[in-house]
């Protein structure tokens, strides 16, 4: 539980409030790479922390982040031209470079002199793993650009997509770090099925709850359910929170290939979230087309609109649930691992008033973000660096093994040179 108080620090976004203040000192996602395919293509509208911008790739291939709305008159740039390194806006015809500087003015005879003082607010971008991050904090606390393994994946062994949840970003984030739901709201029935989920003979769903232990460290923290196989062996599973909104995770494509993955809960505004999703072959073998269709999480093309990352099976169809299936095939009903967290996650609404919660041992990784989150906000109000800015997290790759009943899995799956501070 929480006050309605904290719940609102957690929750907030737009600069100037505490979070939106300390989620601004970290590198965002803040649109998909494709969707700027070329050079002078078409710019594209990117909400991000409640602030409208516009994306565009110039003429050399640089990405450029404004303010959607032109200095000059607030006209939208995101019916502007795209042309010889700049960004025009069609209204008087002021151009802006990547950087924000005004380059040129259609409608001022003496556009040398003025269009000098003229800048727009432009972000700082990199492009790594097919994500365009955007840094929207104060310049000089800018950190190095992330560095998490996932980004040095080539192309054709990583998958990446996004998709739209209509809630706010800590109640994704809370979903993706809550073991204890997985083989509950994702499990299927029956064998007898092709649907995706936990089937009735996975350990998961069968296995007597495992023991959970949260280490904290110096990115976020480790969270790993631990079962005993035998009197010689344990079977362990290990997830990584990243402050302040990445989870690693292991996982499997539909032929087996082991994966590692993760989601990244982007805040569009206080109620709206864009949930990046990625995944990598560990292995030599590549993904191949059908592992980019996510038809197992329901993220891909098949499930997502491409032009505007709306779910087709959303809060306005119930998801398509189907009464039958689920009386006979699944827990829920509705197909797509990553459909069923959204519906749930959207069934709380917008922003969950966490106040009127009822939470149990099994919520203490849930807690323990919180708690984390709560810090950041009080070590950047006092000028210092939050968790996760850092790059201790670089090498990070969730995994799940067998292990020697005797064996240091603890300090194993941390990257070199992490501590663990406590463990909850
Ligand atoms: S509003 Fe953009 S040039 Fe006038
Ligand atoms: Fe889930």
């Amino acid at each position: 539980m929480l006050s309605r108080e904290d719940n609102a620090l957690l929750t907030r976004v737009d600069r100037g409030t505490p979070m939106g203040d300390t989620l601004r000192r970290y590198w965002i996602p803040a649109l998909l790479g494709w969707e700027l395919p070329e050079p002078d293509c078409p710019p594209v509208r990117v909400r991000l922390l409640g602030e409208d911008l516009v994306a565009f790739r110039d003429t050399q291939g640089r990405i450029g982040l404004l303010d959607e709305l032109c200095p000059h008159r607030r006209a939208s740039l995101f019916f502007g031209r795209n042309e010889e390194c700049g960004l025009r806006c069609v209204y008087h015809g002021w151009k802006y470079d990547v950087d924000g500087r005004c380059v040129d003015m259609m409608n001022e005879p003496d556009a040398d002199s003025f269009k000098e003082k003229i800048f727009t607010t432009a972000y700082p971008t990199v492009e790594l793993g097919g994500i365009v991050w955007a840094y929207l904090g104060p310049p000089e606390r800018r950190p190095a650009p992330p560095a998490f393994a996932w980004l040095q994946i080539p192309a054709t062994h990583r998958q990446v997509s996004k998709v739209i949840q209509e809630t706010n970003w800590v109640q994704g984030l809370e979903g993706g770090i809550d073991t204890s739901h997985a083989p509950i709201l994702h499990r299927l029935l029956t064998m007898e099925t092709t649907r995706p989920g936990f089937k009735p003979d996975n350990p998961f769903v069968r296995g007597k709850p495992p023991t959970l232990a949260v280490d904290v460290t110096d990115y976020g923290y480790q969270y790993a359910g631990i079962r005993t196989l035998d009197e010689a062996r344990i079977h362990v599973r290990t997830y990584h929170y990243i402050m302040p909104f990445h989870q690693i995770r292991p996982s499997r494509s539909e032929s087996g290939v082991p994966l590692v993955a993760g989601h990244t809960w982007v805040p569009i505004d206080d109620e709206n979230t864009m949930v990046y999703n990625w995944e990598y072959s560990t292995t030599d073998a590549p993904l191949t087309a059908d592992d980019r269709l996510e038809r197992r999480l329901g993220n891909g093309p098949l499930d997502v609109d491409q032009t505007t990352f709306r779910s087709k099976r959303n809060r306005r169809n119930n998801y398509l649930l189907d009464r039958r299936v689920q009386k006979t095939e699944s827990f829920t009903g509705i197909d797509g691992i990553n459909v069923q967290d959204r519906a749930i996650q959207e069934s709380m609404g917008p922003i969950v008033d966490r106040s009127r919660e009822h939470l149990g041992p099994a919520d203490r990784a849930v807690i323990q973000a919180r708690r984390l989150l709560l810090e950041a906000v009080r070590t950047v109000a006092e000028g210092g660096t939050p968790r996760g800015i850092e790059p201790t997290y670089a090498t990070l790759a969730a995994a799940e093994s067998v292990l020697p009943r005797d064996a240091d899995w603890r300090q194993a799956s941390l990257p070199a040179g992490s501590q663990i501070e406590q463990t909850v």
